[in-house]
């Protein structure tokens, strides 16, 4: 049984098939080269230039509550009373995220993109990002530094359920949850073996031991997300033959693009959602 969703669920997220593949276009943090990273603006910016999937990466603050945001820290992208805004997520409350605001950093470091309407933008929970792109977007969502956040898969499977995303009935191929972490991956494989699960590369494997890797990544994922310099025709064909969808991240630019394509993924993770669009559409 399981293996014929798994079969299902990997045509659905963009495994190679022998027919025709249908590359996934992966907004990273949104479409985060036009817009502040893991905003409405820049969610809403992928989803019109094309995007079949808005990346999240959550955090958990000191009281549970699950928001999006990439770093651990606050200091990079959090504007507001410092207080409420610096230091670690998960050393503040909900109440204190929400005075700060996550759209003027990108105005002072990005003048030629800002725009005056990013300022003022809110740190999202994640229960308002499956709220407002409800039955409009797939979520492939990223559990950040899990290890420092006991109890964030559970937190997170409980949220999917109340929105019909995991769990009986739910549907097939609307999320994927990807990490670096393999225990937090095996950890929601063991609450609920049917989620799908991406497994994040930084580090090249070693040849020898390729094969062995991939198989049980296997056992709990359904595919692997490789860091872009670890990439390579290989590991994307080792993978398939371990029955593994590889979506690579994170690619800007439309050489490395078209580079990336011919090695054969899945879909990649990009900034740019639109201009992958248009790469392949060429
Ligand atoms: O999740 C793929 C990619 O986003 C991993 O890197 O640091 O951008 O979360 P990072
Ligand atoms: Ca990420």
């Amino acid at each position: 049984m399981r293996v014929l969703f798994v079969i299902a669920l990997a045509a659905m997220i963009g495994a190679a098939s022998g027919a025709q593949r249908v590359v996934q276009v992966i907004a990273h943090r949104g479409a985060s080269w036009d817009a502040p990273e893991h905003t409405f603006a820049s969610w809403d910016l992928a989803l019109d230039q094309g995007a079949d999937w808005i990346e999240q990466d959550l955090q958990m603050t000191r009281d549970g509550a699950l928001v999006v945001l990439h770093d651990d820290s606050l200091d990079r992208t959090a504007r507001g009373p410092a207080a409420d805004c610096r230091g670690l997520v998960r050393e503040r409350t909900l109440a204190a995220l929400r005075r700060c605001e996550v759209g003027s950093w990108f105005n002072a470091e990005f003048p030629q993109r800002a725009q005056a309407r990013f300022v003022g933008a809110v740190i999202p929970t994640l229960d308002s990002v499956l709220v407002r792109y409800a039955g409009r977007a797939r979520f492939y969502i990223e559990t950040k530094s899990p290890e420092a956040a006991p109890g964030m898969e559970d937190s997170l499977l409980a949220l999917l359920g109340r929105h019909g995303l995991a769990g009986a009935g739910a549907p097939t191929g609307r999320v994927i949850i990807q990490s670096f972490s393999r225990a937090s991956l095996e950890r929601l494989h063991a609450l609920d073996s049917t989620l799908a699960l991406v497994l994040l590369i930084e580090d090249p494997i070693a040849p020898d031991t390729l094969d062995a890797a991939l198989s049980a990544i296997r056992r709990f994922a359904v595919g692997i997300g490789p860091k872009r310099s670890v990439l390579n025709a290989r590991l994307v064909a080792r993978a398939h033959a371990a029955g593994l969808v590889v979506h690579p991240y994170t690619v800007n630019d439309s050489a490395a693009m078209a580079f990336v394509l011919r090695l054969g993924v899945d879909g990649m993770f990009t900034d740019r959602p639109g201009l992958l669009r248009r790469v392949l559409a060429r």
